[in-house]
Formats: C-alpha cells, sequence, structure tokens
C-alpha cells in the first residue's frame, strides 16, 4: 500500500511549550510511528527570520526544538526530520514560485493584511511600515517547503489554512502552465487537540506570554501550574468543569476515565490547591522520562546536529530530483 505523505514545519523561534506538544508535537511523534505515514518534519528556520533577527535566538530555539521532537520519541527512520536551510533546493524552488503567483493573491495573506491594519490602526501613514518582503510573500516559500515534498496532508494550526490553501492555488498554476509538476497538498486541522488554554485563559500561546515551558524542571512546571488563573470559589463549593483552564489542560493529558474522575472532583468542590497538585502529577508522569532525555540531547549538541543531517540527506534525495524536473518545465537546462 502507498503510503500518504504527511508534511510540517515548525518556526524555530520559542522554546516548546505545552500548546506545542498537544496540538502538534504529540500526534507528530504518534504519526512517525504509523507505518501508513510517510511524515516530513523540519525545522523551518528560514521562517523564523521573518519574525526574529535574533541570531541567538534562532540557534538557540532550532536546538531546542530539535531536542524536543527526539526526546519524546519521533522515529527518524519512518519520517525525515531536517532543517529547511540544509536543503538549499527549497530556496531555488521558491524563487520560481515566487513568479508564478500573482502578487495580489499575496495582498490577501492574514499575516500581511493583518500587520497593515495594525499600521492604519496607529494612523500610520504609510500602511506598510516594518513590513518586509520576507513577511509579504512568506506563503511562497512555505508553498515551496510543501510542493517540494509532494506532500499530500498539511497538518497545521487553523492559522494557517490559507497559506494551505495558497500552496494548492499555486501548485495548481504550474500544473496548467507547465504541465503536471505538483502534488495538490490538503490542509488537516484537528478540532480535538488544536487548542490548549493557557495561565490567562486565552489560547496558549508565545504572544499571549501565557505557556508552561514543556520541558522546565518540575519545580518549575510546578511554579507554572500554580499560577494558572482560577476563580475564588472555596474548597467544598462546587467548581464548573467547562469553564477551568486547569480542567482544560487535564483533559488534554488524561485517559476518558480519568476526564470523568476530573469532572466528578470539580462537581464535589475539589480545592483549587488539590486540582492543580494532580494535574501536575499527570503531566509530569507523562513527560518525565523524556525530560531526561531532553536534558541528555541538549548536553549532546553533536548528536542532535547529527540526526538533522541524517533527515537533510534523505530530504535531499527528494528534492534534488524534484528541482531537476521544475527546471526542465521551466526551460532552465543544459544548452547542448
Ligand atoms: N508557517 C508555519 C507556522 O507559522 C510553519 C511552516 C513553515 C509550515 N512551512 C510550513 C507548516 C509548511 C506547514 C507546512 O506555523
Amino acid at each position: 500500500m502507498k503510503k500518504t505523505r504527511y508534511l510540517t514545519g515548525i518556526t524555530t523561534t520559542g522554546t516548546p511549550h505545552l500548546g506545542n506538544y498537544v496540538g502538534a508535537i504529540r500526534p507528530a511523534i504518534e504519526a512517525s510511528q504509523d507505518p501508513n505515514i510517510e511524515s516530513f518534519y523540519f525545522l523551518a528556520d528560514y521562517h523564523a527570520i521573518i519574525k526574529c533577527h535574533d541570531p541567538e535566538q534562532i540557534k538557540q530555539s532550532s536546538r531546542e526544538i530539535a531536542a524536543t521532537w527526539l526526546a519524546l520519541g519521533l522515529n527518524t527512520d519512518n519520517s525525515v526530520f531536517y532543517r529547511q536551510s540544509d536543503v538549499p533546493e527549497i530556496m531555488e524552488l521558491a524563487w520560481v514560485l515566487t513568479c508564478m503567483t500573482a502578487k495580489g493573491l499575496m495582498n490577501r495573506a492574514h499575516a500581511y493584511k493583518g500587520a497593515v491594519q495594525e499600521n492604519v490602526e496607529k494612523d500610520n501613514s504609510d500602511p506598510d511600515k516594518g513590513i518586509t518582503m520576507g513577511l509579504f510573500s512568506y506563503p511562497v516559500l512555505m508553498s515551496a517547503d510543501i510542493l517540494m515534498f509532494g506532500a499530500e496532508k498539511i497538518p497545521v494550526g487553523k492559522d494557517q489554512i490559507q497559506h494551505v490553501e495558497m500552496a494548492r492555488d499555486i501548485a495548481q498554476r504550474f500544473n496548467h502552465h507547465f504541465g503536471e509538476t505538483f502534488t495538490l497538498p490538503e490542509f488537516v486541522v484537528d478540532d480535538n487537540v488544536a487548542l490548549l488554554s493557557g495561565l490567562d485563559g486565552r489560547k496558549m500561546s508565545k504572544s499571549y506570554h501565557n505557556t508552561i515551558p514543556l520541558f522546565d524542571t518540575e519545580k518549575k512546571l510546578k511554579k507554572s501550574i500554580n499560577k494558572i488563573k482560577t476563580n475564588l470559589l472555596e474548597p467544598g463549593e462546587p467548581k464548573d468543569a467547562s469553564d477551568s483552564t486547569v480542567f482544560d489542560i487535564w483533559e488534554a493529558f488524561a485517559t476518558p476515565e480519568q476526564v470523568q474522575y476530573m469532572r466528578d472532583q470539580f462537581a464535589q468542590g475539589i480545592a483549587w490547591g488539590q486540582a492543580k497538585k494532580e494535574l501536575l502529577g499527570l503531566i509530569n508522569d507523562q513527560i518525565k522520562d523524556a525530560r531526561e532525555r531532553y536534558v541528555e540531547l541538549m548536553a549532546d549538541p553533536a548528536f542532535i546536529e547529527s540526526e538533522l543531517q541524517k533527515g537533510a540527506e534523505k530530504a535531499r534525495q527528494q528534492s534534488a530530483p524534484m528541482l531537476k524536473k521544475v527546471r526542465e518545465a521551466i526551460g532552465i537546462v543544459s544548452i547542448t
């Protein structure tokens, strides 16, 4: 049976947190064990420089993200795990696609429109103030990431759906003009896992500064969990599970039986301190072994690097012939 090809990128600008784990990393690692799936996961470091111009942060984040995925047991034999910048063909393809992308399509991209909107609201005379060509055209780079490997399914957060659709549009336009070259990708959004609440009850996100880092020490994890916002209900007073960040995070880690157990506890008025203590236990049990491996990996960057190089080699086995095919299609060939 032919394997279905999945691909997703992780922008290297932050430290992995529980929201990343539940929403992206955990499902991806499960998929890496599935013999019917062939997955491509990569560190999107050329995407990172769109928003972040701090070299130390890019470097540190790349190392942390790679160590996190490996520590959690990513099966690198059944998946291709690489760094975008190690596959130069992607950047070449990005230019070719840029030349086949309508500027009007990019004008409609949310990230760009959002930035313009912010400028207009600030009553800025230049609506494009502070907006780089990188931000403007990044859906093209993302299209190159996807189309290069003939990926069929693209697991993303809701904010990225539009970009996958743009990749599809760009592929169609190329195929129509130059002949069948690219596979048309589809986005995959899992409604069950897409959102995890953060410390303040809003979506857990780096931009809200409300995250719980995945591999902090147990002591720090405890401190973070104690900071989760709750209401003022006393022990013994019934609590509403449907309106609680503590419960929401519990649900993301618990079995159905454990979910029911905590629902009952809420109804019976469990104290917030006790609920948080049990939440810490639940999360800690699930991640503590991986945390140990993470610490070991972070102390052994040469190993992480060798895994990424192995991945890059596998990726280039696909990207080199694909780029050749594209060049032939557009007429960039030997003149002999
Ligand atoms: N832009 C994506 C994000 O911000 C990351 C990304 C880059 C990506 N290239 C990709 C995701 C290709 C899926 C496929 O989350």
